[in-house]
């Protein structure tokens, strides 16, 4: 177990090149078995949700090797369909496997998923979609047993844009026979992402980033060499930690238009944006100015994935602004101890109301969920005195050597062993 220590006041300024987006990543990682072929995926972060999948992919009898920052997945010899409880239980991303696994091996066991306590987060429409594609799906003691020998395409409506269910679905109908379509599929760019991949295998999908996607069942998928596009949630989380903190900063490996709902809420802050081809420039604001709403939302609404990260600059903006989170009904673990580092807000259901006070100041702490780690530490790079973090390993998940990137643009922060 580690702690991060971190001594505040200090402005973060400098280059980032962004990481390999961990959203798009996971799929892709999960549809690598769809072929039997070699499938090389470049410039993967090495974050521990990655390691977790990898540790799946193995399990079942693949062959992983790191490569540089390149991985290269050998599935020919994969032969099992049971994804162990004690995995399944540390990465949420273990049911997205359902589908691909059923499109292999037409049979799946997987124990209901773990990954960050943010809300409710039912697989009710993962299950409702593979059935449609003449899936037979039993529960028993908190473990999925699934048969797919005959797996057929479907029209299917999900009730709510769901990212994974989307994602689920896709993969279990690439290699089905027949059409599918997801009415009300999920936008994200990671879901264009995955359709990119797979059609790269010879997948025949199409609509990815509108809320209609065709997919057409193929007989085989080949190997192929992908790189994921980068991660919007950490680029997100740099450009307002240097918002936070005074600084100056310039990212790498942007998609700018993956960003637009936070760069337009960065502006009302009144700092300085400008972009250009990969590239992102913040110039802080003097004295960040509150915002009036930030309403989470499916994409290309604001995400709820920034929420936290931004819920922590308005903490120190001067006047009120409203935080309304749509998404995870108890995404808000961070408020309380926000609250401890002097931040004045309140929460009614889904809304947070934050009153601007001048500065945070440093206390203990402790990291309760993946995003909601990061804003406390961009809370206690921006505070006064010293902030104890615990519970680091949740920043790790998803964050691709995040304090180091943060020492390097000039914060003071030593990891400790507890
Ligand atoms: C993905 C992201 C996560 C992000 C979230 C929303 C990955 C690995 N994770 O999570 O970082 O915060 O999208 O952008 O890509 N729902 C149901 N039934 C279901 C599935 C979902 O009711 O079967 C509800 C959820 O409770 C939630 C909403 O749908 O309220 C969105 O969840 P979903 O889009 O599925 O999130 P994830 O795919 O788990």
């Amino acid at each position: 177990m580690e702690k991060l220590l971190v001594k505040g006041k200090t402005k973060l300024n400098g280059k980032v090149c962004v990481q390999t987006s961990k959203n798009a990543v996971l799929p892709i990682l999960a549809a690598s078995i769809l072929t039997d072929k070699e499938v090389i995926i470049k410039k993967c972060p090495k974050i521990i949700d990655v390691l977790n999948m990898i540790r799946i992919l193995k399990e079942l009898g693949c062959i992983v090797q790191w490569e540089g920052e390149n991985i290269i997945i050998d599935s020919s010899g994969a032969s099992k369909s049971e994804i162990p409880q004690n995995l399944a239980k540390e990465l949420r991303s273990s049911i997205f496997m359902l589908g691909s696994i059923l499109s292999r091996f037409h049979k799946a066991k997987v124990a209901y998923p773990g990954g960050c306590d943010i809300g409710i987060r039912p697989i009710d429409l993962h299950i409702k979609g593979l059935s449609m594609l003449n899936v037979k799906i039993e529960e028993s003691g908190g473990t999925l047993y699934c048969e797919g020998k005959d797996l057929k395409g479907a029209v299917i409506h999900l009730d709510c844009p769901s990212v994974g269910a989307t994602e689920n679905i896709i993969m279990a109908a690439v290699l089905a026979k027949g059409e599918t379509i997801i009415q009300n599929a999920a936008k994200e760019p990671e879901i264009v992402d995955l359709q990119n991949f797979i059609n790269k295998m010879g997948g025949k999908i199409s609509g990815a980033g509108s809320s209609i996607i065709h997919i057409t069942g193929v007989d085989k998928l080949h190997g192929v060499e992908y790189r994921p596009i980068p991660d919007r949630i950490a680029a997100g989380t740099y450009l307002i930690g240097s918002a936070m903190t005074g600084g100056s900063i310039e990212l790498s490996n942007c998609c700018t238009e993956h960003i637009y709902s936070l760069i337009t809420k960065l502006k009302e802050s009144t700092c300085k944006i400008d972009y250009i081809n990969d590239k992102i420039y913040l110039k802080a604001a003097k004295r960040l100015q509150s915002i009036h709403t930030i309403e989470t939302m499916p994409y290309p609404g604001f995400p709820t994935d920034l929420q936290a990260q931004m819920l922590s600059l308005t903490t120190i903006a001067k006047g009120t602004s409203i935080i309304i989170e749509n998404i995870f009904e108890t995404r808000y673990k961070h408020v309380a101890e926000l609250i401890k580092m002097g931040a004045k807000i309140t929460v009614r259901d889904r809304m947070a109301i934050v009153r601007g006070v001048k500065s945070l100041y440093g206390t203990q702490v402790c990291a309760h969920d993946l995003r909601g780690g990061a804003a406390l530490l961009l809370a206690a790079v921006s505070a006064e005195g010293v902030t104890e973090i615990s519970d680091v390993f949740h920043i790790d998940r998803g964050y691709e050597n995040m304090t180091d990137i943060m020492i390097s643009l000039g914060a003071d922060i030593k990891r400790v062993n507890i």
